[in-house]
């Protein structure tokens, strides 16, 4: 059993730091992509406070393609530049939303998400997919998440077989 300690007396940038750690150890040592990326976002699911949504977007052609993820059943397919998942991929930048009802063309999949951030995952010059994260609450995220989610990805990024999703 894995379980990450998180003190809340520690800052935000610190406990994300304490997270890249434990995603290293977590995935120490295997080399399967899709167990990989579902530890990671058991992971997240574990980890971060106030959300109720995380998991990943793979790329297959010119769509966004749902795979592992935490969180209730979600919608499969986003095309590349559609809804904030596809924002996120075709501009190829993190996204952040504070209030997902003002944002022209999001996707409700739960609807309790109020916000929410979408991290594109780019290994060399290709876009691999989406991390994303939602929460019930609006403006949950902030620049410490988009710095730490930013990280989280990185560290994943050279840990999984991509090509073999
Ligand atoms: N809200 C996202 C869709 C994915 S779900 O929230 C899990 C979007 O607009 O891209």
């Amino acid at each position: 059993m894995f379980e990450i300690q998180s003190d809340s007396t520690l800052s935000k940038a610190q406990r994300y730091r304490d997270l890249e750690t434990a995603l290293e150890s977590l995935l120490e040592g295997e080399t399967d992509a899709l167990a990989n990326l579902a530890n990671a976002s058991a992971l997240l699911a574990q980890s971060l406070p106030g959300i109720n949504w995380c998991g990943f977007y793979l790329l297959r052609g010119e769509e966004l393609v749902l795979g592992p993820f935490q969180g209730k059943p979600a919608c499969v397919r986003i095309r590349v530049g559609q809804g904030v998942c596809g924002t996120a991929a075709s501009r190829r930048e993190t996204v952040v939303v504070a209030d997902v009802n003002r944002f022209p063309g999001h996707i409700a999949c739960d609807a309790a998400s109020r916000s929410e951030i979408v991290v594109p995952i780019i290994q060399g010059a290709i876009l691999r997919g989406v991390l994303d994260v939602d929460a019930p609450e609006t403006d949950r995220f902030d620049d410490d998440d988009r710095a730490g989610l930013e990280e989280f990805v990185a560290a994943l990024i050279p840990r999984v077989a991509w090509e073999r999703l």
